[in-house]
């Protein structure tokens, strides 16, 4: 093992500090640009130098305190070490470097939409019942240990507060040694709990869960195998009342562990210039289009809607919100897989404005498809600046301008970034 003795000279892109030693860069975890730090080195199996701060000789002057006592040990966040400035400009570079490496223009880029802590209304907990208790928190970095959690800044105040009742339930629920996920989602209506797990649910453990969410005011808990696949819904099991998001004017009924953007002021800032990028057009259409946070307000400002998403569940609720708010004659549904049969030919005929929302994968066959053909306006909502910049190419390629980016901090202290875009064809 070797100990060395180096200057950070920058972050990267997934919020290691780098440094330069024996020709070649180092990664340094939870370093700040400016410091001087003791590290240990060690090679990562992608064969890439690490090192591990053994001590911060010199901080530099971006060094700021952590805001959580978990932070370096949890995997949920890992850069809370910067200035808010220091911390910004880089959340924003990564965008640019993103785009930069396609070779597409980084002036239309506009400032970060700075985030702000305890707004995250979704969170997904491990859990494992030990001989002493259960532990419940996030994964550790790289790892499989959890992080029991104590206090995490980043999400809403209501889901901090039904962790310690969460733990005593699976105390009650799993089997020693047995492990379960909690997907908790923060809707308008209240809290919506989707347990995932191995043991089945027999009448007494409903008569607890049914007791939990009496006590907690939960609006609902389902349930699902813990090794269920892609797309397999849950069971509710108690339902109290209905859960339930408000899109702009409209409330939708939402299912269990639905989609919903990850905080409400990040999505009502994606909606807003989605809303006038669209701009009333006669005809949209909109791939990816989940629960409907976009569908639906996008049909109230005048357009004919077409919303296309491979989650049933999620387009049932938005359906029946477009027909009791007298949106149905504006709003139609598909449930479609989009990576196996993008929207191609005449679907794309006449069509004024696409919007699309994929997953951090990105679109790369729909856009294919969309980059050739004559639809004038194309907005991008984006969840990874990597994907983002991959598809905008082909848009550019296809004959398009990139209009606009808007960077949006929706993962607070994570290397994720959101973003909503404009493309034009001139
Ligand atoms: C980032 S979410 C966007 C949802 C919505 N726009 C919102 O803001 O709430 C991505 C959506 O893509 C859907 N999806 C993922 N893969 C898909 C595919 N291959 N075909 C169609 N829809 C897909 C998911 O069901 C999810 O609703």
């Amino acid at each position: 093992m070797t100990d060395i003795d180096v200057r950070i000279k920058a972050l990267g892109a997934k919020g290691d500090g780098v440094a330069e030693a024996y020709g070649g860069a180092i990664f340094v975890p939870f370093a700040a640009p400016g410091d001087l730090v003791k590290l240990r080195l060690s090679k990562s199996k992608d064969g890439s130098r690490r090192g591990k701060i053994l001590l911060i000789t010199e901080p530099g002057n971006d060094r700021h305190p952590a805001a959580c006592m978990h932070f370096t040990e949890c995997g949920g966040c890992s850069v809370q070490h910067l200035s808010p400035t220091a911390y910004q400009a880089w959340k924003r570079d990564i965008v640019c470097q993103a785009l930069e490496r396609q070779n597409l223009d980084v002036s239309v880029i506009a400032d970060l939409v700075a985030g702000s802590a305890g707004s995250r209304r979704r969170a997904r907990f491990s859990a494992r019942r030990l001989a002493g208790g259960t532990i419940l928190g996030f994964l550790e970095m790289g790892s499989h240990r959890i992080v029991d959690l104590n206090e995490c800044p980043v999400l809403h105040s209501d889901i901090i507060s039904v962790v310690p009742p969460l733990r005593e339930l699976l105390d009650g629920l799993l089997d020693v040694r047995g492990t379960a996920e909690i997907a908790v989602t923060r809707a308008d209506s209240g809290l919506d709990i989707t347990l995932l797990m191995a043991e089945e649910t027999d009448l007494k453990v409903r008569e607890n869960l049914a007791v939990f969410a009496e006590t907690n005011d939960v609006a609902r808990i389902s349930w699902k195998p813990l090794k269920s696949k892609a797309g397999d819904s849950a069971e509710p099991i108690v339902a109290r009342r209905a859960v339930v998001m408000k899109f702009g004017d409209v409330q939708t009924e939402i299912p269990p562990d639905a989609f919903i953007q990850p905080t409400s002021w990040g999505e009502q800032t994606l909606r807003e210039h989605v809303v006038a990028a669209v701009g009333g057009a006669a005809k949209v259409v909109e791939l990816y289009a989940g629960c409907g946070a976009f569908t639906l307000p996008i049909a109230q400002s005048g357009s004919q809607i077409f919303a296309v998403d491979m989650a049933q569940d999620h387009l049932e609720g938005l359906s029946r919100a477009a027909r009791s708010n007298a949106l149905g004659e504006r709003v139609t549904v598909e449930a479609r897989n989009l990576d196996r049969r993008p929207l191609a030919g005449p679907e794309l005929d006449a069509v004024d404005v696409v919007v699309l929302d994929p997953p951090r994968a990105g679109a790369s066959s729909q856009v294919g498809l969309l980059a050739q053909s004559a639809i004038p306006v194309v907005v991008y909502v984006s969840c990874n600046p990597q994907s983002f910049a991959r598809d905008a190419r082909k848009f550019i390629d296809g004959g398009y301008r990139l209009e606009s980016v808007v960077p949006i901090d929706q993962f607070l202290w994570s290397p994720h970034i959101e973003l909503v875009s404009v493309f034009r064809r001139p």
